[in-house]
């Protein structure tokens, strides 16, 4: 499948607190792409949902809520912005409510065919380094540049705890990967680095090895 754009896609996959937001982040600024955190969509959603009291398992009132608020979002200096009704919720999506919910929302094959849809339409923009669950397997199955970064379930709940957030790995992995709509999966052609034992550097160097094994255009690896 062909996109008719000149426009790379760095599919980066991984479970919560794989470190795989810092790599993607790190890596977009060394080929300087955009970087697209995919999560926060579906964060958004879920916060939208809590803030309306609305059950994240209540599909049909939150697409009823989501038809009725102004979601705009977009590339602004190579990031992802966030307008909910004309606010960023950005300071919102780390909250507890929004992590013991999301998972159930993004569960939801209505949620996830709107998201699709919108995720695809930003490679019309910029290059893009876009890191999630499903990015490499649904989103952007055809990119051959892929990887899928994992870490122990140990070193991933300490990583949390450090960053001061509430947050039930183990639930939202069960959710995340037994979901019936592009369930977290390792797909076969992706790159996978155990981030465990390794810093943000190392692994994105790991990721240049595998973009230059790829026949990435050398001209992005050496700025
Ligand atoms: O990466 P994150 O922890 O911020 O993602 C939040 C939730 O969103 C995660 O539990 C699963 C969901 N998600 C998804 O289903 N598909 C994506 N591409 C990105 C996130």
């Amino acid at each position: 499948m062909s996109t008719g754009t000149e426009f790379l896609i760095v599919a980066i996959d991984g479970p919560a607190a794989s470190g795989k937001s810092s790599v993607a982040r790190n890596l977009a600024q060394r080929l300087d792409f955009a970087y697209i955190n995919s999560g926060a969509l579906y964060r958004a959603i879920a916060w939208l949902a809590a803030m309306h009291h609305i059950p994240p398992d209540d599909i049909a009132a939150i697409m009823s809520r989501l038809d009725q608020t102004s979601f705009e979002f977009g590339i602004r200096n190579k990031e992802l912005f966030i307008l909910m009704d004309g606010t960023n919720p950005g300071t919102h999506l780390r909250e507890h409510i929004v992590n013991r919910t999301v998972s159930i929302v993004a569960s939801a094959a209505e949620i996830r065919a709107f998201l699709l849809i919108q995720l695809r339409a930003f490679v019309r923009y910029d290059n893009l380094v876009m890191e999630g669950r499903d990015i490499g397997s649904s989103v952007f199955p055809y990119t051959p540049f892929k990887f899928y970064i994992d870490a122990s379930p140990h070193i991933r709940a300490q990583r949390r705890e450090a960053q001061g957030f509430q947050d039930d790995l183990r639930y939202r992995d069960l959710v995340d990967s037994s979901r019936q709509s592009s369930p977290l999966a390792l797909v076969e052609d992706a790159y996978r680095i155990d981030s465990s034992t390794l810093s943000i550097d190392a692994v994105v160097d790991r990721i240049f090895e595998g973009l230059k094994a790829q026949n990435f255009p050398l001209a992005y690896l050496q700025r």
